[in-house]
């Protein structure tokens, strides 16, 4: 087949498939074994065949879930902003690596204008960043920080023979803190888990009873992690009182803002959510969720630290592979990074940042919190609904109430499956305090007041349809 040909049939493909991106079922669901047998994984190797390559794409299109559809509100993305998806596309036919100016300078140009942007942004003065994997690598970087700036030698002689290092996180705190306190050495039980208060921010009282209790025994805090938006419960840790603790215990702050931190847009909701942000010793912040750029995207900043990343993450001989001048310019980004192949995300960022500009996604982020609260009110107002705790931000946190005689967990996780199985929608989970959640996520544009209305009318019929089955 002919280049061209190839590339005509793809862009009608994908035309088809965007044109037809939000209509229809979201999904047409198959358990694992049917979807194995529906796909044919074995079939046509090595064959060079053009039209049987389109008919593997055709495949994975028609079994493909349909994110932007707004049925689809289970994660905290959604389809992805169309710019971005024009830098993804630029990004994969150019296939470059972003780790040296040689071989990706403009995506190189682009990361830098678009750190100091966000730097400017959150009013971090004199610092630093990098585009990373996402939050959970940025969390595990800023943990990095933390631990070097305590003791520049554990970079070479790791934790052995140093005094026990301490991390302190809120209870809810995304799973990736886990992972960094496994991966740095750390080890999760050095990781404390500090309860939540009734509004799912760490308890400060308890934070610095365990602060106490470390230090007296011998233990150095050098790590508290703040969230801005926990994954489940959408609660903002409050930074100015952890900002006077860090005075006195003299930790390094870092704010996961992986989900909530979108805020940072709009002058209104960040003076409510992030009010202080800029003390805060770093700060972590996903495009790709309620921004909508194309997975992945994210940017990790530090304040007033300009050479962190360097001290911290580059270690063995690069010669073969970096330039950087002898000026202290930093010309080869891979150098301060722990991957040496970097994607190049800034593409993505700067074409949604000159689109949409700051006003956009400031604009965005408001109508998402408008209907948080619409859909909030929906739940308060339903006979057969109700809060599993009131909504804090984004995440609205509910479920189906069926009678005091069938478990509302198990009848809950009934009633999800049954909607996602009918392709219906699909809903995300979670437990508050112990209790199973259902919770809805807004951060989708084609989502407004109508879908969200079709939205809890689904799940009063499939509970109502549920509970008639057990009845009868
Ligand atoms: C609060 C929080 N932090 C970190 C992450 C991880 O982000 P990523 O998927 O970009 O690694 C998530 C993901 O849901 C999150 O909710």
């Amino acid at each position: 087949m002919e280049q061209e040909i190839i590339f005509e049939r793809l862009l009608q493909i994908i035309t088809r498939y965007y044109r037809d991106r939000d209509s229809g079922r979201f999904v047409e669901y198959h358990d694992p074994g049917d979807l194995q047998r529906l796909l044919d994984l074995d079939g046509g190797r090595g064959t060079e065949d053009w039209e049987q390559l389109f008919s593997w794409v055709e495949k994975y299109l028609a079994h493909a879930v349909k994110t932007s559809h707004p049925s689809y509100l289970n994660r905290m993305w959604a389809g992805a902003n169309l710019p971005s998806v024009i830098g993804e596309m630029i990004a994969a036919i150019t296939n470059t690596s972003a780790c040296t100016y040689e071989t990706a300078p403009v995506s190189t140009l682009m990361e830098k204008y678009m750190l100091r942007t966000m730097l400017d942004l959150v009013d971090f003065k004199n610092g630093t960043g990098q585009m990373t994997t996402g939050s959970s690598n940025a969390n595990m970087i800023a943990m990095m920080a933390a631990r070097n700036l305590i003791n520049p030698e554990i970079k070479q002689n790791g934790l052995f023979r140093q005094p026990e290092l301490f991390g302190f996180v809120n209870a809810d705190a995304h799973y990736s803190m886990d992972r960094a306190a496994n991966i740095i050495g750390l080890g999760t039980t050095h990781l404390i888990k500090v309860p939540v208060d009734d509004h799912g921010r760490m308890s400060l009282p308890a934070l610095e009873q365990r602060l106490t209790e470390i230090v007296e025994a011998g233990g150095v805090p050098f790590f508290v992690g703040a969230t801005a938006g926990t994954t489940v419960r959408g609660a903002y840790d409050q930074l100015q009182p952890l900002l006077a603790l860090r005075e006195r215990y003299n930790f390094w702050l870092h704010v996961d803002g992986a989900w909530g931190g979108a805020v940072v847009f709009s002058d209104t909701l960040r003076r409510q959510y992030l009010p202080h942000l800029e003390q805060a010793d770093s700060f972590t912040l996903d495009f790709h969720k309620m921004l909508g750029t194309a997975l992945m995207c994210n940017v990790l900043l530090f304040n007033d630290r300009p050479s962190i990343l360097k001290e911290v993450c580059s270690a063995g001989d690069e010669s073969y592979i970096f330039r950087n001048g002898t000026d202290g310019d930093v010309r080869d980004l891979g150098s301060l990074s722990l991957q040496c192949g970097r994607r190049v995300d800034s593409l993505k960022w700067f074409l949604d940042w000159k689109f949409y500009g700051q006003t956009g996604m400031a604009k965005r982020i408001e109508h998402y919190l408008d209907l948080c609260r619409y859909a909030e009110e929906q739940v308060q107002q339903a006979e057969e609904l109700e809060m599993v705790v009131p909504r804090e931000s984004f995440n609205i946190c509910f479920r189906y109430r069926p009678p005091a005689d069938i478990p509302v967990e198990s009848f809950n996780r009934d009633l999800r499956e049954r909607m996602h199985r009918q392709g219906a929608s699909l809903v995300g989970t979670g437990f508050v305090n112990g209790e199973l959640t259902l919770r809805l996520l807004i951060t989708n544009t084609n989502v407004d007041k109508p879908e969200i209305n079709n939205f809890f009318q689904g799940v009063i019929n499939t509970g109502r349809e549920l509970l008639s089955e057990k009845r009868s």
